[in-house]
């Protein structure tokens, strides 16, 4: 299954700027932004970013409407407060780097279990697993999980972490958010062109279109 999702990957993965960088800030910038905006929307402001911060130490000494304007139409500021903040931290306790360890990064504000293995895993190709809403519905699909997800985290985080591939964890995470984003869709998924159509315990069902369960209200 490695194998398969690396050859669709290779074929079909989409080309996104912070693919083309494994500095840890650039690729924690882009995590962040993407926590809650759309991909098409967080490129420009990425490359605008990256031009005009283009180190921690940049970030951490820029005040604050600076970045607050960087940010501007994203949404969501308090993310870019603690980057700013983390920045500031990590010149006082890491002497501007970012650190490689997973206790270290899950310490910074701003940073949950997803997006610090987003980051280690596509700067320092770490095997760490991801947890985001596309990685959520692929697994839920892949066993036909018969509950929300939402309902059953420990268990998706264990099956994260079970898939990854710990030879290649960048190319991986970075494939199995890709394959979430354009053929595991929520609806309408296109399970002909899935390179893991034959494991998958819900088209083998025919649940592909009813799963993942939604939260009961
Ligand atoms: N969403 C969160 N991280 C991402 C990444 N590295 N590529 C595409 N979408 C993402």
């Amino acid at each position: 299954m490695r194998e398969s999702l690396g050859r669709w990957y290779r074929a079909h993965g989409r080309d996104l700027p912070w693919r083309h960088t494994q500095d840890p800030y650039a690729i924690w910038v882009s995590e962040v932004m993407l926590q809650q905006t759309q991909v098409a929307t967080v490129i420009p402001y990425f490359q605008r970013w990256m031009q005009a911060l283009p180190r921690i130490p940049d970030l951490a000494a820029a005040p604050q409407q600076r970045v607050l304007k960087l940010w501007e139409g994203l949404g969501y500021y308090r993310r870019a407060l603690n980057l700013h903040k983390a920045a500031q931290i990590l010149m006082q306790e890491q002497q501007g780097t970012f650190p490689t360890d997973l206790e270290t990064v899950l310490a910074l504000p701003g940073i949950g279990r997803t997006t610090a293995g987003g980051i280690l895993s596509a700067a320092f190709n770490q095997p760490v697993p991801i947890l985001d809403g596309n990685v959520k519905r692929v697994l839920a699909r892949l066993v036909a999980l018969q509950h929300p997800p939402a309902q059953c985290l420990p268990l998706l985080w264990q099956l994260s972490e079970q898939v990854l591939d710990p030879v290649q964890p960048r190319r991986f995470n970075q494939a199995l958010m890709d394959l979430g984003a354009t053929v595991c869709r929520p609806k309408q998924p296109r399970c002909g062109e899935c390179p893991w159509q034959a494991e998958c315990s819900a088209y083998n069902r025919g649940q592909h279109h009813q799963l993942p369960m939604s939260v009961p209200r």
